[in-house]
Formats: structure tokens, sequence, C-alpha cells
């Protein structure tokens, strides 16, 4: 970003008062250091949502979401980093930079421009032709026999396709977009004798819309059966399938207020969805659920549902989009619609209710990732069972709680009436050698009833540091050599120790790269001021002292952790009756005792 740009943000960010811009949204209440109100990202009656004006930071304690003023309106406007700091500019008369633009910028921006207006005018031209055409009777009725109400029809701005080979070539020709245009944005085509014509001819026509609601492309379904039934606009750099989300400009409301989102396959399944009320939908328009989808939806909602045909492809789509949604952080849940109906199909049949049973019902999805490997795998004799094993194991990788993933472990182990010790052992091996990913360690701790009194040092450590950052550079060999339990931690930390010293970190501008998760905690650790948080003009000398003992706690939970791992690995050793437990045994009890002597206990 520009020199200029850089500075114009910092302005931005010092002018704002974050209590001012927040009140805009919610009512707030001072109490303490903080300012408190109902969260405006999830439902609630009583106030978990709090503001810290020193730090420029805002948290909620009850749906965990967290950032600075920037942040903020980014959720609340459902727009862009750039687009929150205009809209902040703007707010406190901040006259915003005019970026010189090169003429291949100029170029493209107009190219853009075009594209969408194309795109509008023709959805404008595609439902006239089914409104107000005799043309259009036949695919009206159809929609009807679908239950598309009229409401429904204007909602999505479904419209019609006249079988004709010039239609809307003609028609849009009129109004100034010209036919080379046209093919640039997929609705028209050249033949082989070099004349135009338009691509979409006797089909329903649904406008697909990005976040912003602008129109990139359409979705052609033909009117009752035939083939091809769905014919999309071909892919351009506007229209890009993996980064669209058909209904997400209509349902993000819904989907930020309840902080979760039902994918569908197809265009009718969330068309009908929306229909029945349930306002949530977007379809990922296939089955192949992609990265970039579950980075969108990431900004929008904490958990996602899908509800999949449930045919082979469907499930094995499931399957895999599970793991998207997860590897982007999302709570993954999958549901499914019975007897191999699509949810469209499902809803009109057997209404509204019925349906969320279906969704109350869905699996949580490691669950549902296990129970459809057992299924693919001939899992009656042992061989079955290992190959199933074997394939269940690279989803327990990719699960961030070993909690979880033992509680998973006990479960197959059940399921599949084999040793638990045998899956451990496996699942040890391969985390082993994919190299403990995600900063975890190599064994599943045994649960820890001490780790939210660990977590709660080390966040008082970081707020200290964050007001002192001397003492993080003063203190770094101790931390190295302790670790925090939590990756976000040590990344605060790490960010802190980046930053010049002798100054109170600026929270907000340090926020600024972080990923959402780091992001969260960073905020929630400024707001916080629960238990023995430091007072605003806590002293270098206190704040000395505070940190020391944070440490001690830290360290004494490290070797806890280091005496558990030695520990239960020389518990599978000995059941597996291998010489090393000796070896594990002497060593945990070597940390067993180091603690008692540092500790007394
Ligand atoms: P489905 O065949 O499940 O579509 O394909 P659907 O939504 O149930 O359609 P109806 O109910 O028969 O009208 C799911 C999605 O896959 C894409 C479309 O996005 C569709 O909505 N698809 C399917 C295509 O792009 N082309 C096709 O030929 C078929
Ligand atoms: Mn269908």
């Amino acid at each position: 970003m520009s020199e200029e740009f850089e500075s114009f943000k910092e302005r931005v960010r010092d002018s704002t008062d974050i209590v001012e811009v927040i009140s805009n949204y919610v009512v707030l209440k001072k109490r303490g250091r903080n300012f408190w109100g109902c969260c405006p990202f999830h439902g609630e009656k009583t106030p978990s949502f709090a503001v810290n004006p020193e730090k420029n930071m805002f948290y909620c304690f009850g749906c965990h979401v967290g950032g600075d003023v920037f942040n903020f309106i980014m959720k609340s406007e459902n727009c862009s980093f750039i687009e929150a700091i205009k809209i902040l500019a703007e707010k406190y008369g901040i006259p915003v930079p005019e970026k010189q633009k090169t003429a291949d910028e100029i170029e493209r921006e107009k190219k853009t421009i075009q594209v969408m207006e194309a795109n509008t005018v023709a959805a404008k031209f595609f439902q006239a032709c089914l409104l107000n055409t005799r043309y259009g009777r036949k695919a009206l009725g159809y929609l009807e026999s679908r239950g598309i109400t009229d409401g429904i029809i204007s909602k999505f701005s479904i419209g019609f396709a006249l079988n004709k080979f010039d239609a809307l070539l003609v028609s849009l020709g009129k109004r100034g977009f010209g036919q080379e245009l046209l093919v640039r944005v997929g609705l028209a085509a050249i033949g082989r004798n070099g004349v135009a014509y338009d691509k979409f001819r006797s089909r329903i026509m649904i406008p697909i819309r990005d976040l912003r609601g602008r129109i990139v492309g359409f979705g052609g379904r033909i009117v009752g059966d035939g083939q091809p039934k769905y014919m999309n606009t071909s892919e351009t750099e506007w229209f890009n399938k993996r980064f669209l989300l058909f209904g997400l400009d209509i349902a993000a409301q819904e989907i930020r207020k309840k902080r979760q989102v039902l994918v569908v396959e197809g265009y009718m399944d969330a068309i009908s969805l929306h229909a029945a009320g349930i306002g949530n939908t977007v379809a990922s328009m296939g089955t192949a659920f992609a990265a970039g989808q579950a980075k969108i939806l990431r900004k929008l909602a904490d958990e996602v549902i899908f509800c999949y045909d449930s045919d082979e492809a469907g499930r094995r789509a499931s399957v895999r989009a599970v793991s998207v949604a997860r590897e982007a952080g999302l709570r993954v849940k999958v549901a499914g619609v019975p007897e191999g109906k699509d949810p469209d199909e499902f809803v009109r049949r057997y209404g509204m209710e019925a349906f969320m049973q279906v969704l109350q019902q869905a699996l949580e999805g490691m669950e549902f990732q296990i129970n459809e490997t057992i299924l693919q795998n001939n899992v009656v004799n042992f061989a079955g069972k290992a190959e199933a094993v074997s394939n269940i194991l690279p989803f327990l990788l990719e699960c961030k709680n070993e909690i979880e993933v033992s509680a998973y472990i006990g479960k197959v182990a059940q399921r599949l009436t084999i040793d638990e010790g045998l899956i451990l052992d496996e699942y040890h091996k391969t985390l082993r050698s994919s190299g403990s990913r995600n900063g975890r360690s190599n064994t599943l701790p045994v649960v820890n009833v001490t780790a939210t009194a660990v977590e709660q040092a080390e966040k008082l450590l970081l707020k200290i540091f964050l007001e002192y950052p001397e003492l993080a550079v003063d203190n770094q060999d101790e931390i190295s050599e302790t670790n925090f339990t939590l990756e976000v931690y040590s990344i605060i930390y790490k960010a802190v120790l980046a930053k010049p010293l002798n100054e109170p970190v600026n929270v907000s501008r340090l926020s600024e790269y972080m990923s959402n998760d780091v992001l969260v905690a960073l905020a929630e650790i400024t707001v916080n001021q629960e238990g023995d948080c430091p007072k605003k003009d806590v002293s270098k000398e206190e704040a000395s002292v505070i940190v020391a003992d944070c440490l001690k706690q830290m360290k004494k939970a490290s070797l806890t952790r280091e005496y558990e791992k030695h520990s239960s690995l020389a518990v599978q050793y000995e059941q597996m009756g291998d010489k090393r437990f000796l070896e594990e045994l002497m060593e945990s009890q070597r940390i067993k005792n180091e603690i008692k002597k540092l500790y007394g206990n």
C-alpha cells in the first residue's frame, strides 16, 4: 500500500471514536473502563458485548467476535477493510486520497462497470419476458408448479430467455450494449458462420450476484425435463464459481445474525428454502465446495450446515466439503434429507417443520466423515477395518482439538470393535510423520483441569506486555522455554516483540494483519478486565511482579504437560509390550520430581 494511503489510514484510526461509532448500532452504557451493550452479531438479551475506548477494541463474551473499529464496520456493513476505512473517513470528514490510476486500471474498471450494467439490463429483459410476454407463460406455469410465487420471482429476479437466436442481442443492442460486450459477458457467442447468437434460449434465467448484489452471471434452467438441465455463464474474471455463493446477497443479513449458514447444492434448493422462510441459505452451485467460498462464509458465520442431495455424489461431496469448511475455521455439520430427495423436494413435500427436524438431526462434521468412511469400507474383516482407520486418520489430523480427537478415536474403536490403543498408535505415527502441524504436541493430553487457570495467566501476561512491551523483551528467554498453551497467544506475543519499545502498543494497528482467530484473542485480552487484571495505572514495578508470577504458573503448566506426555506414552508402550516404556516412565518421574522441587507439589 502506498505511503499516502498508510498515513490516511492512520489518520482515520486516530480520529475515530470507537464508542461513538458503535453507538450508532448498539446502545452502550459505561461500566468500569468498558462500555457494554447487547451484541449486534448474535441475538441476546443481557449485554455481553464490551467496548474498550482506550484500546479502540471491542469483544463479545457471548459469541466471541472482536476486533477494532475497522473490524466492527467490516462485520456490520459486510464490507472490506478498505471500504470500512472509507466509511469512517466520510463520517469524520477526512478526505480520501485520490489514487492515481494507471491506464490499465481505468480500462478494467470501465469494463467491469459495463459487464455489470449489461447483466443488470439483461436480467430486466429476461424478467420482462417471463412476466409480460406470452412466450413466458409456460415457464411461469412451470415455476408455479414448483411452488415459486411472484414474491420469490421478484426477490431473486428470476426471468426467462426467449426461444430465439437474437432476442437479447437485438433488445440490448438497441440500448447500446454491443455484440462484442455481450460475448465478453458470456450472454452471446459467435457461431461458426461468424454471426453472434444468444447463448441462453428458452431457459428460466436465474441471476447470480456477488456479495454486494451485483449480477455477475446467470444460471439457465431448461423448462421441465431435458438436457443439459442447467447452463451457466462461462467463467470470466467476474464470474468465478469458486468465489461465489448463490443467494448470499439475500442471505447475508440472516447469516450474520444467526452466525450460521446453510449450504445446499442447487439454485432451486436455495430458492425453495428461502421461500419456506429459511433465510440463511446459500447454494454452492454444484457439489464442489471451494476454499474461496468457505473463506467468504467464515466472515459472516461461525457454523455451516451442509445439506447436499443425499445421493452418493452428494454424500461424497459433503465429506470433502466438511474438510474445506473446517480448514477455514468454521464449525461444520451435515444434514441428510431422507429418501434420496434434495432439500427443495423435501421441503415442498413435507414442509418447513419437517425440514427443521432434518437440520436438528444434522451430524457433527467429523462424525459424518467417520460414518461415511466406515460405510465405504468393507469393515467385516480386520483388513477392512484397518483400511477404514487409515481413511479416517486424515480427518482426525485436521481436528484442532486434541480432546475431541481422543473422543472420536474412542467412538471409532467402538464402531469397529477394535482396540482403542491401536488407533491411537496409528494416529501418533501419522502425526509424527506429518510433522506435528498446527504447533500441537505429539500426544493426546489427559484433560487438563488447570488449563483455564494457565490460560488466564497467559492472557494477563499478554495484557501487561501490551502496556509494557519492554517487559516482553526482558523476559524473552524465560518465555521461549515455557511456551503458551494456545498458538494464538504465542502469535500475539511475537507481534508485541516485533514492535518498537517504550510505548504502549497500539493494539488496533497491531491487529491489522492478524488472522481472525488471533484478532479475536487479542480483542478479548484487551477488553477483558476480570479477575486480577491490572488497573490502567499499574506501575511498571507492579507489572514486573505480575509477569514473574504468570511465568511461574506457565512454567509449571508446561512441565505438567511434559509429564503427562511421557507418562501416557509409558502406559501405551507398556500395553503394547514395548520396552521403551521404561525409558518413558523414568522421564516422567524425572519431570515429576522437578515439579516437586520447583513448586513443592
Ligand atoms: P441439481 O441437478 O441437483 O439441481 O444440481 P437442482 O437445483 O436440484 O435443480 P432442479 O431442482 O432439478 O431444478 C445442483 C446444481 O449443480 C449445478 C447447478 O448449479 C445446480 O443448481 N448444475 C447442475 C449445473 O451447473 N449444470 C447441470 O447440468 C446440472
Ligand atoms: Mn432439485
